[in-house]
C-alpha cells in the first residue's frame, strides 16, 4: 500500500493535537464493549483507503457467502458455519441446501440436558470432577473460557490434558478420584496421536480405580465409529459435523466441560454473547463493523506498516489462557503462504500473536515494547467491573492498563545525557473497554476475534479453514516413534537428526 509510506510511520500524538474528533472517529461501540482504535497509525485518510481495500476484495460478498454455508473451505470441500452452533431456532443456517439449525438445536439440548444430570450427580457427591482430554481445538478453547468464567462455576472441578508428555495426564490425575471424576474425551478425528494415548491411560486409571466407565466417560468427536471402538456408549456421545473446524468448535459438543463448569444457562449465555458479534459482523455497514475494521487495522499494520506481530494483553488474570488461544485461532488460521488460487501470496499474512496478562507481562517483555528496535502493535483488553472481590486491586489493575497504553502513545522525553531513559512512543495499541467479563461477553469477544481473523483471510485472499501445515511434522513424528521404541532405523534422516536420535537411542 503505497498510503503506508506517508502514513504507516505518522505521528499520532500529532493526529490527536490536529485533531479533536479523533476519539470518536476512530472507536466503536457495541453492548458493552468500547473499542478505541484511536491510538493507531491511521487517520480519515487512511480508513477511507481500508474501506475500499474492503471494497476491492468483496468483503462483504465473503461474509455473506460465510453465513450462506458456501465451501468457503476450499481444500477440504466444507462449508464454515461454527455461526449455526450459536444459532437460535428463528436463525437459518444451510449446507448443501440441507438446514442446519434445528439438528444444531437438538443435539444441543441433548448436551445440555446430560450437563444438567452431571450437575445433579455432582449435588449428589457422585462426581466431583471433570477432565477433558484433548489437544488443539479441543482443548485450548473450553480450557480458556473454563478459567476465564471461573467466577460463574457451579461446582464441579474441571481440568484439561492436552500434551503427549505424560507429566501432563500424571500431574492432572494424582489427586483425583477414580471413582467420582468423568473423563471427556475431545477429538473431532478421534486419532489424534496425543488425544488418544492420554485417553487410554485416563480409562486404565479409571479401570484401576474401579469407577464406572460406563457412567464416567463421554466423547466428543465427529468420528462416531472411533468412539465406539474406544468402548463408549453411543448415548454417552455427542457428535458434531465436520463444517466446524477445530479452532472454530467450543460453541457445540466441545464446549461440554465449558458447559460442565458455568451450567446450561450460563452456557446458553455464552452462545448468546456470540451470536449477539455474528449478526452485528453479517449486519453491520463495513465502516462500523468491529471485526472488519480490525482485520483493515491488521492489515494496515501488517503490510503497509510492517508491523509483522500482534500482542494480546488482557488485564483479568482470568483471561490468561487468551493470548494461547488466539494464537491457535489465529496463527492455524491464516499463516498460510499459498492463496485461495494455489499460487504464492505476494504479502505478509498471519500475524505472530503473543501475550500474557497485565500486570505480569509489564514485568516480563514491556521493556522491549516500549524501548524495543521494532515496534508491536498491542491489543489491550480491560473490564470495568473488578473481576475479583478485591476492588481496590482492580482499580490498581485498571490504572496499568490506561497507563501503558498511553505510555506507548506518549513516549518520554531523556534527561539530559541519559539516553537509556528515553521512551520513543508513538507506539500502536487498541483498547478493548467491555463493561465486565460474563459468559456473554466473553462470547462477543471470541466471536469478534474469529470473524476478524477470517475477514483477514479474506483481504490477504488466502483460505483461513484448513490447516495443512500441521500434516508433515505429525507424520514425521510417526514415522520417528518406532526407531525411538527400539526398531531398526528405517527411514534415513538428515544428519543433525541421525545424530540426536543415535543419542537418544544409544
Ligand atoms: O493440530 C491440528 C489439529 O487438527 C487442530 O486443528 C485441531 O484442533 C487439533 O489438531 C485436534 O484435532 P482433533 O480434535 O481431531 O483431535
Amino acid at each position: 500500500m503505497a498510503l503506508g509510506e506517508s502514513k504507516g510511520a505518522m505521528d499520532m500524538r500529532t493526529a490527536f493535537e490536529n485533531n479533536p474528533h479523533r476519539v470518536a472517529e476512530l472507536s466503536r461501540e457495541f453492548e458493552g464493549l468500547f473499542v478505541d482504535m484511536s491510538k493507531q497509525r491511521w487517520d480519515k485518510e487512511v480508513f477511507d483507503a481500508l474501506q475500499d481495500l474492503a471494497q476491492e476484495a468483496d468483503l462483504a460478498g465473503a461474509i455473506a457467502d460465510l453465513f450462506g454455508g458456501v465451501k468457503l473451505n476450499t481444500t477440504e470441500n466444507r462449508a464454515v458455519l461454527h455461526m449455526a452452533l450459536r444459532a437460535n431456532r428463528e436463525d437459518a443456517f444451510s449446507v448443501d441446501s440441507l438446514d442446519v439449525v434445528e439438528d444444531v438445536i437438538d443435539i444441543r439440548d441433548r448436551m445440555l440436558g446430560f450437563v444438567d444430570r452431571v450437575q445433579d450427580m455432582h449435588a449428589d457427591g457422585e462426581i466431583t470432577d471433570v477432565v477433558n482430554i484433548g489437544i488443539g481445538g479441543s482443548d485450548l478453547g473450553p480450557a480458556m473460557a473454563v478459567k476465564a468464567l471461573r467466577r460463574f462455576n457451579q461446582g464441579i472441578r474441571c481440568h484439561f490434558v492436552s500434551n503427549v508428555d505424560g507429566a501432563h495426564v500424571e500431574s492432572v490425575l494424582e489427586g483425583l478420584d477414580p471413582q467420582k471424576t468423568m473423563l471427556v474425551i475431545v477429538s473431532k478425528t478421534f486419532t489424534t496421536q496425543e488425544t488418544m494415548a492420554n485417553a487410554r491411560i485416563a480409562k486404565s486409571w479409571l479401570e484401576a480405580g474401579q469407577g464406572d466407565l460406563g457412567k464416567q466417560m463421554v466423547a466428543v468427536s465427529t468420528n462416531l465409529q472411533g468412539t465406539k471402538d474406544f468402548g463408549i456408549s453411543e448415548d454417552q456421545t455427542f457428535g458434531f459435523e465436520n463444517w466446524v473446524g477445530g479452532r472454530y468448535s467450543m460453541w457445540g459438543p466441545v464446549g461440554l466441560c465449558i458447559a460442565m463448569s458455568i451450567g446450561s444457562q450460563g452456557f446458553r449465555d455464552f452462545l448468546s454473547g456470540a451470536r449477539a458479534m455474528d449478526v452485528h459482523f453479517q449486519s453491520e455497514s463495513m465502516d462500523n463493523n468491529i471485526p472488519v475494521l480490525l482485520a483493515l487495522l491488521g492489515h494496515w499494520n501488517q503490510n503497509a506498516c510492517g508491523l509483522r506481530s500482534h500482542v494480546v494483553i488482557p488485564y483479568a488474570e482470568d483471561l490468561s489462557r487468551l493470548p494461547a488461544y488466539l494464537q491457535q485461532a489465529d496463527m492455524e488460521s491464516n499463516g498460510k503462504f499459498i492463496d485461495r488460487e494455489g499460487k504464492p501470496v505476494k504479502w505478509n499474512t498471519g500475524a505472530v500473536v503473543w501475550g500474557e496478562p497485565g500486570t505480569n507481562s509489564q514485568h516480563a517483555f514491556f521493556q522491549l515494547l516500549h524501548q524495543g528496535t521494532e515496534v508491536h502493535p498491542v491489543d489491550v483488553i480491560a473490564f470495568k467491573a473488578p473481576t475479583s472481590g478485591h476492588e481496590g486491586m482492580h482499580k490498581m489493575l485498571l490504572a496499568n492498563a490506561l497507563a501503558q497504553a498511553e505510555a506507548l502513545l506518549m513516549g518520554r522525553e531523556a534527561p539530559e545525557g541519559e539516553p537509556q531513559r528515553f521512551f520513543p512512543g508513538n507506539r500502536p495499541s487498541t483498547f478493548f473497554l467491555f463493561d465486565e467479563l460474563t459468559p456473554k461477553t466473553l462470547g462477543m469477544l471470541v466471536a469478534m476475534h474469529e470473524h476478524r481473523i477470517f475477514a483477514q483471510g479474506v483481504l490477504w485472499g488466502i483460505s483461513s479453514f484448513d490447516q495443512w501445515g500441521v500434516e508433515l511434522g505429525k507424520a514425521m513424528a510417526n514415522a520417528l516413534l518406532p526407531t525411538l521404541s527400539g526398531a531398526s532405523v528405517g527411514a534415513s534422516h538428515d544428519p543433525s537428526t541421525s545424530e540426536l536420535l543415535a543419542r537418544i537411542t544409544r
